[in-house]
């Protein structure tokens, strides 16, 4: 096996490889955070914003594959890792407990495989509905361009869809409530010392991005869409 191939593979490899690419992941997060959050803009500045986003060409095509990538080798190695301490310990413990230091027992931490598995199926359903989903088009500066806003405005008036995503989004604030922290020990960015500072800060960015998240379906939902006092439409 070729020596960085076998670096990659190995335990501390695959540690450092979950990490780099968890805060890529949680990069592209905030990025799309910021982007959907132009839903509250003005009329047209959701659609500015993925119109701008198409206009990067073959370049966001090289972004999505990246991202694709980063995603699969994540959820791959974090499956892996998983399934190798199962093997290690058949049988959950009956009782959790930690001495202080970096070990960080909590429902957050025991259902990393799970809420991952879940974000991963709700990717794929997520790229189904917004990014390839069937949309009109409107005209942006005489140009033609996808109405992307109109179609998040009418899925989330589906309550299905609506309190389907503030679901998933409370088990994506989970995942982050110890993934966070879970990088930088990965990554060697946290002393001993600072670990708890850290896993409050890696909670509380978790809670605002999950947050975030929750408010644009809910708030659509019980505010009726264009008539709700946020949202301005054409
Ligand atoms: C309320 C929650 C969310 C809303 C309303 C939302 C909305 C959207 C929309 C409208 C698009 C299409 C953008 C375009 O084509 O211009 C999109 C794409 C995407 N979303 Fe989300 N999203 C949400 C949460 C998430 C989460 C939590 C993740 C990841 C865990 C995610 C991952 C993606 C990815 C990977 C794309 C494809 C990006 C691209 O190829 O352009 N989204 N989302």
């Amino acid at each position: 096996m070729p020596t960085l191939l076998k670096a990659a593979t190995s335990q501390v490899g695959r540690k450092i490889l979950t990490g780099v690419t968890g805060v890529l992941l949680v990069l592209f997060i905030f990025f799309h955070l910021g982007g959907n959050l132009a839903i509250f803009g003005e009329a047209d500045a959701m659609n500015r914003y993925s119109l701008l986003l198409h206009d990067l060409g073959p370049l966001l095509w090289v972004a999505r594959i990246g991202l694709l990538a980063v995603f699969l080798i994540h959820a791959w190695i974090g499956i892996s890792i998983w399934i190798n301490k199962r093997k290690a310990r058949p049988q959950n413990y009956q009782v959790y407990s930690s001495k202080g230091g970096p070990s960080k027992q909590s429902l957050s931490s025991r259902s990393m495989a799970f809420t991952g598995v879940v974000l991963l199926i709700f990717v794929v359903f997520h790229l189904n509905t917004f990014a390839f989903g069937d949309m009109e088009t409107i005209l942006i500066d005489g140009r033609e361009t996808h109405d992307v806003k109109s179609l998040v405005i009418d899925t989330f008036q589906n309550p299905l869809y609506a309190f389907g995503y503030a679901f998933v989004m409370l088990l994506l604030g989970t995942h982050l409530g110890h993934g966070i922290w879970s990088a930088f020990i990965s990554l060697g960015l946290t002393s001993k010392k600072a670990s708890a500072a850290m896993y409050t800060i890696g909670g509380v960015v978790a809670v605002i991005l999950a947050f975030g998240f929750i408010f644009i379906p809910l708030y659509i939902y019980f505010g009726g869409g264009c008539e709700a006092t946020l949202i301005e439409c054409r």
